[in-house]
């Protein structure tokens, strides 16, 4: 993967050691993304959807060609079905928030897993409040995997929606969505899959997969921040209110009332993030020139040996072991507070992340104070875990000498 490695001009401005490995929270920019929003800026620099003049004309359709590249990339219908926006946060908010005008009655249950990130939570539990509705959660076992029978005993003729990660951003856990949409389609409720943490390094094709809305940011797939997509099957997004409201999604308006515009643009209020589409299309073409089969095993590989590696140290304790991992994996340092673990780790060049990972209600159920984790991109490498694990054995003895050399109460 070194051709990979070579596409990140990061690895060559920032001195060594510099090893990246929170990949999970945001991915690293390559020179290509970098480049389309540049052009943007120096060459293209106008509105879209406006103006009549060459150089917003020719902006408009590279945007909508932008489009037409995701739909592509994630196998959607037709460029309707793609809505840009904010990042998945934005995208699980427009869902939640338009859902709330017209789908839900009071009573209705949504159901979430206990994986989820904050941000496949809040907004349901705002929406849940607000037009009264239950909000029911799917437990994780100990290994940090979902039961299937589970959630068929948990839906409901009640139930309107199941909303859960395809991969957990803090266990690594891949979830059955295969199965999970099914069962969810059979009793006809709506089913949305939070993308965000397996959208660079996962294949997927939302036809084949039935699933109602999936969300992800362009920030965790090589691209820019600030740019993110909902898809919605057309149908549905059809029926759907407007999340804001303003310039460019309406048909007319006059001083009593306006006419919405037609699909994606009644939900993509104001201008919008024109650079960051570009950047969101030079990261897709970044990520399908690549064959997904060898990135999927070189993954796993360096996936395996991290975890390999961490369970030989006997002071560490890895956290879960689902049934299939991503490139993520948590553990705790005996003895050790998370925080102190990757501050030390961080004077040593190594990025990662600690705490509790936008992941509260999972945490609450792991009793844990937090735990630390590694999320690996395919620009890593063998020789970064090594490093890793020799600087963790040196952090933990310092903070452990440290612990041992402050009197006890009953010595002072
Ligand atoms: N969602 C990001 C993470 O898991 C920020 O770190």
């Amino acid at each position: 993967m070194n051709h990979f490695r070579e596409q990140f001009p990061i690895f060559n401005t920032i001195s060594d050691p510099f090893v990246y490995f929170d990949n999970a929270s945001t991915t690293q920019t390559p020179i290509t993304v970098i480049d389309a929003m540049s052009r943007y800026y120096t060459h293209d620099r106008s509105n879209v959807h406006r103006a009549l003049y060459p150089l917003s004309l020719n902006i408009s359709d590279r945007f909508e060609h932008a489009r037409s590249k995701v739909q592509q990339f994630i196998g959607a219908r037709c460029p309707q079905e793609i809505v840009f926006t904010k990042g998945t946060t934005e995208s699980i908010n427009l869902v939640a928030a338009s859902l709330s005008e017209n789908y839900f009655q009071e009573n209705d249950e949504i159901i979430v897993s206990l994986l989820e990130h904050h941000s496949n939570i809040v907004p349901w539990q705002v929406i849940a409040k607000r037009n009264k509705l239950n909000l029911r959660y799917l437990t994780v076992s100990e290994t940090g995997d979902l039961s299937m029978e589970e959630l068929e005993k948990l839906i409901s003729p009640r139930t309107k929606l199941v909303a859960v990660t395809h991969v957990s951003n803090s266990l690594g856990s891949v979830n059955p969505i295969h199965e999970i949409i099914q069962m969810v389609k059979k009793r006809n409720c709506l089913v949305l899959i939070d993308a965000a943490q397996s959208i660079a390094h996962i294949p997927i094709q939302v036809k084949e997969l039935n699933c109602d809305f999936l969300v992800f940011s362009g920030h965790k797939m090589y691209g820019p921040t600030g740019i993110g997509v909902l898809y919605g099957k057309e149908e549905i997004l059809r029926e759907m209110h407007p999340y804001q409201t303003g310039g460019n999604q309406i048909r007319s308006v006059d001083v009593q009332q306006t006419i919405f515009a037609d699909l994606p643009s009644r939900f993509e209020a104001g201008t919008p993030n024109i650079a960051g589409v570009l950047g969101l299309e030079a990261a897709v073409n970044f990520i399908t020139s690549y064959d997904p089969a060898e990135i999927i095993q070189y993954e796993y590989e360096l996936t395996n040996m991290l975890e390999s590696r961490l369970s030989e140290i006997p002071f560490v304790n890895i956290i879960g072991k689902p049934k299939h991992r991503s490139s993520i994996l948590s553990f705790t340092v005996e003895n050790c507070h998370p925080t102190d673990v990757a501050l030390l780790l961080g004077e040593k060049g190594i990025c990662l992340r600690s705490g509790y990972h936008c992941n509260e209600p999972l945490m609450n159920v792991l009793s844990s104070e937090g735990i630390i984790r590694v999320s690996l991109a395919p620009y890593n490498n063998a020789d970064e875990i090594r490093y890793f694990c020799e600087k963790l054995i040196w952090a933990r003895n310092l903070l452990h000498r440290n612990k041992n050399d402050i009197p006890s109460k009953s010595k002072i």
